[in-house]
């Protein structure tokens, strides 16, 4: 074993380790964090950034929260984990109880898994072999154009074709990708959605409910889902929103489902889920896609599970992530980060700059004007990260796009900072 003292923290993590979505070469040395204050991280340096982004839209209520951190090293003491077959232990149970008491009533059912990706791969799973238990063949799903569901082969394959899963195309299965709904098309897309219907062996359709993260925080309205999710209902097809990243408040309300009438079959959880402390995936279902599995027949068992599947860390990481998320300060903070969006939205909206600005409750995004279209590699805004770190705040653009994603907690005056160094940024790109 090394001793570690004198480490030169930059110069090894150039040289051990691999960072996620990162061009290897000619890659720039990783901000060196250290410690988390609210909605501050802190690098090594002593700088201090406002987590503008949640740390990849995890985090809730802040860094390092009193609460949460200390109801999770209670439990450090308490049990740290334990086999999830066979056995079971009260933090699960817990909060269980409590998520399918703030979600749709149709929710039956909870299982756990460790991200947002294995949240949606069993959900995939979990619809397939309805089908299969059922002894039907229904395979193919219905995704939307620009969807990201994942990393994992079943969530890339619901996801959009693109850069992220180039390598791996011909590896992915079946799916047919649809435009997001809006006025223009909806009769189109039912009609095409009734034509699928007839035509092939459809499982499902997969969406991220009213935004669409990674494609740059596309927004649509919960009146279409409304009306696709209705056909599908009636004609048997399985519908799975995705709020990984819409859940625990981002739009305004718990989850992006509270804004519609027709409730999902199945739906998937991660990020916000622990507040940002912990990984923890969760796939709830209605109770008639639960029934499926409820036969004398043993090969009918959904037989998926992780080694660290219910962690008794990350379910108290959740159920203290719940309590702080149902505390009326925080409703009241939402509806604050709410109104002082729109009203920065439409302070903006006309900027040269910008082609768009949208907002669904705490999720701002702007759209720089650009002749490029929109790719995760566009090479347009790769100056706006140094900018805004060099001003305390970190911003990262997806393509044109690039959007605000706060932690609950964020006050007024840090919002205002937040906006006031966008609006020179933005004025800088006209010159
Ligand atoms: C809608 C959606 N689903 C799934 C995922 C995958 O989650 P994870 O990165 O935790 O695997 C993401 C990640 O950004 C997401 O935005």
């Amino acid at each position: 074993m090394s001793k570690l003292s004198n480490i030169n923290y930059t110069e090894c993590d150039e040289k051990f380790i691999w960072h996620p979505f990162t061009h290897q070469l000619n890659k720039k040395s990783a901000i060196n964090i250290v410690k988390g204050e609210g909605v501050y991280l802190i690098d090594d340096k002593g700088n201090k950034y406002i987590d503008a982004v949640s740390s990849w839209w995890v985090n809730l209520h802040g860094h390092c929260h009193p609460y949460i951190s200390k109801k999770i090293s209670e439990q450090l003491y308490q049990l740290e984990h334990s086999i999830f077959s066979d056995f079971t232990h009260p933090k699960a149970i817990e909060l269980a109880a409590a998520l399918l008491s703030i979600l749709p009533s149709n929710q039956h059912k909870l299982f756990y898994s460790d991200d947002g990706s294995t949240a949606v791969e069993v959900a995939l799973k979990m619809a397939l072999q309805y089908w299969n238990n059922r002894s039907e063949n229904k395979h193919i799903f219905i995704a939307f154009e620009n969807a990201y569901h994942g990393d994992t082969f079943g969530s890339m394959s619901v996801g959009d074709r693109n850069v992220f899963n180039k390598a791996f195309e011909s590896l992915l299965f079946e799916v047919i990708h649809v435009p997001l709904p809006t006025s223009e098309n909806m009769s189109d897309l039912k009609a095409q959605f009734n034509a699928l219907f007839q035509q092939k062996n459809i499982a499902g359709f997969i969406f991220e409910p009213l935004v669409q993260g990674a494609a740059g925080m596309l927004m649509y309205e919960a009146k279409y889902l409304n009306e696709l999710l209705l056909l599908c209902q009636q004609n048997g097809v399985i519908t799975i929103a995705d709020e990984v990243m819409t859940g625990f408040g981002r739009t305004g309300k718990n989850f992006a489902c509270d804004y519609l009438n027709t409730a999902p079959d199945i739906i998937c959880l991660s990020k916000g889920l622990t507040g940002g402390y912990m990984p923890l995936g969760i796939t709830t279902c209605s109770e008639h896609i639960y029934k499926a599995f409820l036969q004398n027949d043993k090969t009918k068992t959904f037989f998926h599970g992780h080694s660290y599947t219910a962690n008794p860390l990350a379910c108290t990481a959740a159920l203290a992530n719940f309590d702080v998320l149902c505390a009326s300060e925080t409703q009241k903070n939402i509806q604050l980060i709410c109104d002082a969006h729109n009203n920065f939205l439409e302070k903006i909206k006309h900027h040269a700059a910008l082609k768009s600005v949208r907002q669904t409750g705490t999720i701002l995004a702007f759209e720089i004007a650009s002749n490029d279209k929109l790719n995760y590699l566009n090479e347009g805004l790769n100056n706006l990260q140094d900018f805004f770190i060099a001003r305390g705040i970190i911003l990262r653009p997806l393509g044109n796009i690039f959007y605000l994603i706060t932690p609950y907690c964020v006050t007024l005056n840090q919002l205002h900072y937040i906006y006031s160094t966008i609006e020179i940024y933005l004025n800088e790109l006209l010159n």
